[in-house]
């Protein structure tokens, strides 16, 4: 599989279950503006078969080549930045919840969800765009992920997919500030994520990102319609070239998907 192929299928998934993505793209197209990803970030679990260990060689199949590691205490995560070398190819950012530092029973919950996946589906670069592995958990279990970890009740309900695309706010010629085009996606109805400001980061950081809310779609969990949180859209401007991400401003953008609200 090439990595355009890749990279447009993650697109479809993502647009089909975040559909304000597609109108965000659509709105800046009108304008002149063309999206070009800084960067598509994917969760998953550190439990075998889709540990961070287990996805990463598909990444460097493509020619992504790890950049730096990241580290999230207290929401438990660790991820890694990856780079590509060819010009205009979105950087990658790939996380994984350390379960181990989970409750006895949040542990439990999750070890039945990844002990469902059948392993020959790992072996394909799509393992990352495929959805559920799981039968879709009891609303029961999904709250009782959620209330302990956002992010694990969002892996339960989402599987593997990106998790956000990131428009690179550099390259957008209509706007020209990231607070300029916050304002204008706020004045056509989106709602952003304020977890530590609209704006996290700074100059002075080299980067600076904001984020959507996460669409929300209903899902039938044991016949139990429920509203889950799916996907949302990064904006990330960069200074002085800078490739990495900064901890304290991801930190914040996690939360996008908190159905709970900032
Ligand atoms: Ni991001």
């Amino acid at each position: 599989m090439k990595l355009d192929e890749f990279l447009s299928a993650l697109w479809k998934r993502y647009v089909q279950i975040a559909p304000s993505a597609g109108k965000i793209r659509s709105l800046l197209e009108a304008r002149g503006d063309t999206w070009v990803n800084d960067h598509i970030a994917f969760r998953t679990y550190d439990r075998s078969p889709i540990d961070l260990e287990a996805l990463e060689p598909h990444l460097l199949a493509f020619g992504y080549k790890r950049y730096a590691p990241y580290a999230f205490e207290d929401k438990k995560i660790r991820a890694y930045g990856y780079l590509h070398p060819e010009a205009g190819r979105p950087r990658i950012f790939l996380s994984e919840l350390e379960t181990q530092k989970l409750s006895v029973g949040a542990q439990a919950r999750i070890a039945e969800l990844t002990a469902q996946i059948d392993a020959k589906v790992v072996g394909d670069p799509l393992v990352l765009n495929a959805g559920l592995l799981w039968q879709p958990p009891s609303r029961a279990v999904y709250q009782e992920l959620l209330q302990e970890s956002e992010y694990a009740g969002w892996v339960a309900a989402n599987g593997l997919c990106a998790n956000h695309f990131t428009v690179s706010v550099n390259e957008l010629a209509s706007f020209e500030s990231l607070e300029g085009l916050l304002e204008f996606l706020q004045t056509e109805g989106f709602a952003m994520n304020t977890a530590g400001g609209l704006i996290k980061g700074t100059p002075e950081v080299l980067l600076e990102q904001g984020s959507t809310l996460a669409d929300r779609r209903i899902l039938e969990l044991e016949g139990e319609a429920t509203e889950i949180t799916t996907c949302y859209v990064e904006f990330a401007r960069r200074y002085q070239g800078f490739e990495g991400f900064v901890p304290a401003s991801a930190d914040k953008i996690f939360e996008s998907t908190d159905s709970k609200g900032p």
